[in-house]
């Protein structure tokens, strides 16, 4: 078929999924394919001119092309982009089952199953994306979305920065230029805050924060402003709380995910675990992490 150009005529537009901070993301369906269905990330060029977020799009859209080669499941796709006069279109995966954070407010907390179900998943997308040179630097659970089995996808990658390799000390470490918050500010790393420093390993920081949550309901470092909130990071601030069950009794928390969470908060990032010692971790084991199609199982059946 001879290529065309793609418009947002070809698509018929239903109900806002969802907005950030210079987009708004609409189900929208093929005209000339029912079957298809789509998420399409709509951009102002007006609000994205005025709010100087130029750079964030196009970081968004190259990142998006470059991961998408891999094909990797854990990466929402980027099929068209395409312009009129008034906005920019990214047409994405739609993911049926909306985002992680709904699914963890929707339950409390998860269980022991769904938490490492996630995490496995998560895992193996990162080392994806760290390998092709991306340091996402936003994760969080609202850029997590899931399809209608309950497998993952990241997603929201304008916050990305791609890395250079330096050498250190004979050792060679994922470094992107230079940095300045552009995160979350529960999910920002210490060495972000305390040294403007970007690194892959920001990323696993991210990924830690995520694990207590999916245990706790809450991220670790939560504090009444963001500045507080970034004491409490600095400061490697946070408890686990054992949580209540239904009957009231408490429920235990699992040693090898507070193992996990431990070697993954900490404060000196050269210090911090790796992904291939992650890997290597008790909760993990049985998983054999070459075998995708093992990894890459739905969950909710
Ligand atoms: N919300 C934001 N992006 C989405 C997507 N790709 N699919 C479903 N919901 C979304």
């Amino acid at each position: 078929m001879k290529y065309r150009k793609r418009s947002a005529n070809d698509f018929v537009f239903k109900e806002e999924l969802g907005h950030g901070s210079y987009s708004t993301v609409y189900k929208a369906i093929d005209r000339h394919d029912p079957n298809k269905i789509y998420a399409i990330k709509v951009c102002s060029k007006d609000h994205i001119i005025r709010e100087a977020k130029v750079k964030y799009v196009t970081i968004e859209k190259n990142t998006l092309n470059s991961l998408a080669r891999g094909n990797h499941p854990g990466i929402v796709k980027l099929y068209y982009t395409f312009h009129d006069k008034d906005n920019l279109y990214f047409v994405l995966d739609f993911a049926a089952g909306g985002e992680l954070l709904s699914l963890l407010h929707k339950y409390g907390t998860f269980n022991d199953r769904l938490s490492r179900h996630f995490t496995i998943q998560l895992i193996d997308t990162i080392e994806y994306i760290h390998s092709k040179g991306v340091i996402h630097r936003d994760l969080k659970p609202e850029n997590v979305l899931l399809d209608k089995e309950g497998k993952l996808m990241i997603t929201d990658f304008g916050a990305a920065a791609t890395t250079t390799l330096e050498s250190k000390n004979g050792m060679e470490s994922n470094m992107c230029p230079t940095s300045s918050f552009v995160g979350t500010a529960e999910y920002v790393s210490p060495e972000l805050l305390l040294y403007n420093k970007c690194t892959a390993s920001s990323d696993i920081w991210a990924l830690g924060c995520m694990i207590f949550q999916f245990t706790e309901g809450c991220p670790p470092f939560r504090g009444s402003n963001e500045l507080k909130t970034f004491e409490k990071i600095v400061e490697l601030d946070y408890l686990w709380n054992p949580q209540k069950c239904d009957n009231n009794s408490i429920k235990n928390i699992n040693p090898m995910v507070v193992d996990i969470v431990r070697s993954i908060l900490v404060i000196n990032d050269n210090d911090r675990v790796t992904i291939s010692n992650l890997k290597q971790k008790m909760w993990f084991s049985g998983i054999d992490w070459s075998n995708k199609a093992s990894i890459w199982q739905g969950i909710f059946t």
